[in-house]
């Protein structure tokens, strides 16, 4: 058959896919909407309109048997006002962002048994849409891990809840953020994924009786959310590992001693003259750490954002400068997703020790300190 006959069944948009995550599973993917109140909640004013508050959107990334067959099976990536919200200011051409497809299968089946792999919190940059890693968090679910990435609404600029539910504008993309609400966001933080461990998220898993993992943790951030990791790993045994990415700590809250296997993931900018928390966060940690700088990258290359810049071609042309380095997005998912996974293998007790370096394999990867180095 000659291939022109082909070309009438190709679907007629154009589709610009994330590299397929490398895992040996398929990745399914659902949300749920739980109805919690945070104390205090300090986005609440935000929420347009403002019965979006009293909620957390939750969306589980989960391995699968079921393997993906593009633009049919696989999920929508953005929804279509989330795209304009960030792609608009951004410089985005329309509908843009719209074209980018995933690998991810809206509630594919589960496996039959558990992986026996803690579950993943995952918790984004601030006002960043928890979505907006998926090419870590598809990663990781393409290899056994089961990950609930949290949006609070009234955060995000906007927040579209499932099932053709309402969408929920928050703090608009263009405002500055202070150091209180930093602060209390980073509070928040802690406090929701206090609650989906402790009371929202096992009756979920009773009630789709589903193999996911109710009793043990680790928990994985960006930025204010990388923070939090840590602030969450104090107060709750049950975090067993963490990984902050990029994420300043809150000196002014505490700079914890997690005890537990812990990743810290910088930008190359990231130098102690310009956030001052990490050499004292990383002096008061009893257990093991390791603290690595990527080479050619900044704040956003840690989010899907850098992917949408190399995907759609955009590279020097948006509107968030200084906000991406040099690196390619697809090999900063690689060095990411490599880096976390090792640190979950320590964890687990599968390897004893963390990557090496420097090494020829990842040469942009800077090793800065380490607990067993001490130097
Ligand atoms: C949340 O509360 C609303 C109204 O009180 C109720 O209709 C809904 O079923 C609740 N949702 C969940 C997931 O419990
Ligand atoms: C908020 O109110 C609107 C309009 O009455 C309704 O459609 C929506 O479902 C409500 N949202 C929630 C989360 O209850
Ligand atoms: C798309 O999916 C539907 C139902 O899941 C299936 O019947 C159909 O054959 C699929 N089409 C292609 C081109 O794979
Ligand atoms: C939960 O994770 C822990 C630590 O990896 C593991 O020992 C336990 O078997 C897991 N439980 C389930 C139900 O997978
Ligand atoms: C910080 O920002 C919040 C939210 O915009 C505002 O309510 C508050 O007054 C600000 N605080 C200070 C000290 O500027
Ligand atoms: C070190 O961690 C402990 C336990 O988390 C905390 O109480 C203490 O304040 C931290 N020390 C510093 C210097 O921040
Ligand atoms: C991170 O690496 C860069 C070189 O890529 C270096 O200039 C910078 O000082 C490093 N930061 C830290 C905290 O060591
Ligand atoms: C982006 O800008 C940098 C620095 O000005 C330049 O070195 C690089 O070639 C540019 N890349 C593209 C794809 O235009
Ligand atoms: C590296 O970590 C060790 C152990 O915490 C600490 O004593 C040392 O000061 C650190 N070195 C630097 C350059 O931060």
């Amino acid at each position: 058959m000659k291939l022109s006959a082909l070309l009438p069944l190709l679907p007629a948009v154009v589709a610009i896919p994330f590299p397929p995550p490398t895992g040996p599973y398929g990745v399914g993917i659902t949300q749920h909407v739980f109805n919690h109140t945070t104390p205090n909640d300090p986005v609440a004013f935000a929420v347009k309109p403002s019965n979006g508050t009293g909620h957390l959107l939750t969306t589980i990334y989960y391995p699968t048997l079921q393997l993906p067959t593009p633009l049919n099976t696989t999920a929508p990536y953005l929804d279509p006002t989330t795209a304009s919200v960030w792609g608009d200011p951004l410089l985005f051409s329309k509908g843009a962002l719209e074209t980018l497809t995933t690998w991810t299968q809206w509630q594919a089946p589960t496996l039959k048994s558990s992986t026996g792999l803690p579950t993943v919190i995952f918790s984004p940059g601030g006002g960043e849409n928890a979505v907006m890693y998926s090419y870590l968090t598809t990663a990781l679910a393409s290899n056994g891990y089961t990950v609930l990435a949290l949006d609070h609404p009234g955060e995000a600029p906007y927040v579209q809840f499932p099932y053709g539910g309402d969408g929920y504008y928050g703090i608009d993309i263009t405002a500055t953020w202070n150091r209180t609400l930093m602060t209390d966001v980073y509070k928040m933080r802690i406090s929701d994924a206090q609650a989906i461990i402790h009371k929202l998220f096992p009756p979920l898993v009773e009630s789709y009786k589903a193999p996911f993992n109710t009793t043990h943790f680790v928990m994985i951030g960006h930025s204010i959310g990388g923070a939090a990791a840590a602030g969450a790993m104090e107060l709750e045994p049950s975090i067993i590992g963490g990984v902050n990415l990029d994420g300043g700590f809150f000196p002014e809250v505490s700079l914890p001693d997690v005890k537990r296997p812990f990743l810290l993931m910088a930008g190359s900018e990231h130098t102690p003259a310009i956030d001052p928390t990490w050499s004292p966060f990383s002096k008061n940690q009893s257990g093991y750490w390791q603290w690595v700088n990527i080479t050619g990258t900044a704040h956003q290359d840690y989010s899907d954002l850098a992917d949408w810049v190399d995907l759609l071609d955009m590279r020097n042309k948006t509107a968030i400068p200084g906000s991406f380095g040099t690196i390619w997005a697809p090999r900063m998912d690689f060095l990411v997703s490599t880096f976390v996974e090792a640190l979950l293998d320590l964890v687990l007790g599968v390897r004893q020790h963390v990557l090496d370096g420097p090494s020829s394999k990842y040469p942009e990867v800077v090793f800065v300190n380490e607990s067993r180095k001490g130097y």
